[in-house]
Formats: C-alpha cells, sequence, structure tokens
C-alpha cells in the first residue's frame, strides 16, 4: 500500500512513504505548516511555532517494531505525518497521531494517512488502535467516525479505540472495522 496514491477529495497526489529514522528535517516541516490551533490540536497544549529539540528528537525517532510513522508528500513537499506507538503495556495496543498542514487539511491526506496506519498496525500484530483527541477537535472525530469503535472521556479529553481486523481473506484491501 505504501507508495503513490490519489486523495480522495480533490485527486491530488500523494505519496505515502515510511519516515526515514531520525529524520527530523521533515518533522520540522511539518510542524512548521500547522497554525497554533493546530498544534494545540494535535499536541494536546499550547506549543511554540518552532519545535523544540526534545520534541523533533522524540517525533524522528522511530524504529520500525513499537514506533513507526508515515510522511505524507504532495507537490514535492512533506505535507502530512502520521504515526503510532505501541502500549508499554498491551503490545496489542498503539496510539495513533495525525499532523496535516493546515493548508492541505481537509483534501484527504488524513485519511490516506489513517488507512497507511492501520494496515502496519495490522501487519505489527496491533488489534485496537486508540487515538486521543481534544473534544473541539471534530475533524478528527468524522475521520474516524466510520471506522467505530468507542469513546471515552478521560481526563477531559477523548479517547477512541477502534479494533482493528482484515477485511475478507484479502490482506491487500483496507482494514475493516468492527463497529461496537
Ligand atoms: C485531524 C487531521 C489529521 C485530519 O487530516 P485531514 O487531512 O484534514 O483529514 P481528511 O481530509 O482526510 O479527513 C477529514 C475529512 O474527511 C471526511 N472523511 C474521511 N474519511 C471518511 C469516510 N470514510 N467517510 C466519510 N467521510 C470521511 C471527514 O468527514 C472529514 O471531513 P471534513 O473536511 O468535513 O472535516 C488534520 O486536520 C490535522 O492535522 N489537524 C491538526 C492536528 C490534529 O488535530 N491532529 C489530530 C490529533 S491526533
Amino acid at each position: 500500500m505504501e507508495g503513490l496514491s490519489t486523495t480522495s477529495r480533490d485527486r491530488t497526489f500523494v505519496r505515502i512513504t515510511r519516515l526515514a529514522r531520525g529524520d527530523q528535517q521533515t518533522v520540522r516541516e511539518v510542524y512548521q505548516g500547522l497554525s497554533e490551533t493546530s498544534r494545540r490540536l494535535r499536541f494536546l497544549v499550547e506549543m511554540p511555532a518552532e519545535p523544540p529539540a526534545t520534541v523533533l528528537r522524540l517525533l524522528a525517532e522511530t524504529d520500525r517494531v513499537n514506533h513507526v510513522a508515515y510522511v505524507a508528500t504532495a507537490h514535492g513537499r512533506p505535507v502530512g505525518i502520521g504515526r503510532w506507538v505501541r502500549d508499554r503495556h498491551d503490545p496489542c495496543i498503539a496510539e495513533a497521531a495525525f499532523s496535516v498542514v493546515d493548508d492541505y487539511q481537509g483534501r484527504g491526506v488524513g485519511s490516506l494517512l489513517l488507512h497507511q496506519l492501520m494496515h502496519s498496525m495490522l501487519y505489527a500484530g496491533i488489534g485496537t488502535l486508540v487515538c486521543t483527541r481534544d473534544p473541539e477537535n471534530s475533524r478528527v472525530e468524522r475521520l474516524l467516525a466510520p471506522w467505530g469503535g468507542t469513546r471515552t472521556w478521560v481526563d477531559g479529553v477523548i479517547e477512541h479505540r477502534i479494533p482493528l481486523q482484515w477485511s475478507a481473506s484479502n490482506s491487500t484491501s483496507v482494514p475493516e472495522a468492527r463497529c461496537a
């Protein structure tokens, strides 16, 4: 599934590739494309316009096993990153997070990243995707809603839990979510 794809919305060609380990430059470019509001929605706290060095390092420190990230590239520039981080206590659960630069939001990039994350989670033996969002983040709600699962309020944020499984017997198809 990795490779050239097209957004469902405006047919912009988007390439989805794995973020190379330590690629802080790509992480920085996507971060710098987020508005103040988008940064807060992504990190659930106010964040500065320039990414702090520790945040950059952590976000770029993927390992292909417990921390996997994918980059969406359009018109020669990175426009989004989606990642999952395996739960320390339960290896069958992973937390997903997304950043799409403001001028590409609402064009289907987040959906492409979500599909890629779901595929790679299934290949990694992960059966539950967790995503924590600000209650006002209705776009993430709309992004995740078709996949069902549950929503729980936890300390002022909403935690989505989406069970994953392969659809039919076709391992190349889009994963199917079991609707709760
Ligand atoms: C949240 C975010 C990642 C979503 O990415 P995006 O590229 O904007 O999202 P998409 O365009 O793929 O999908 C969202 C839209 O597609 C629609 N959509 C996606 N899949 C769908 C489906 N299967 N069926 C129906 N609608 C669907 C949603 O209704 C939504 O519509 P909207 O334009 O009215 O909001 C992005 O907006 C972002 O980075 N925001 C700031 C940071 C943030 O909030 N991060 C998430 C915290 S984990």
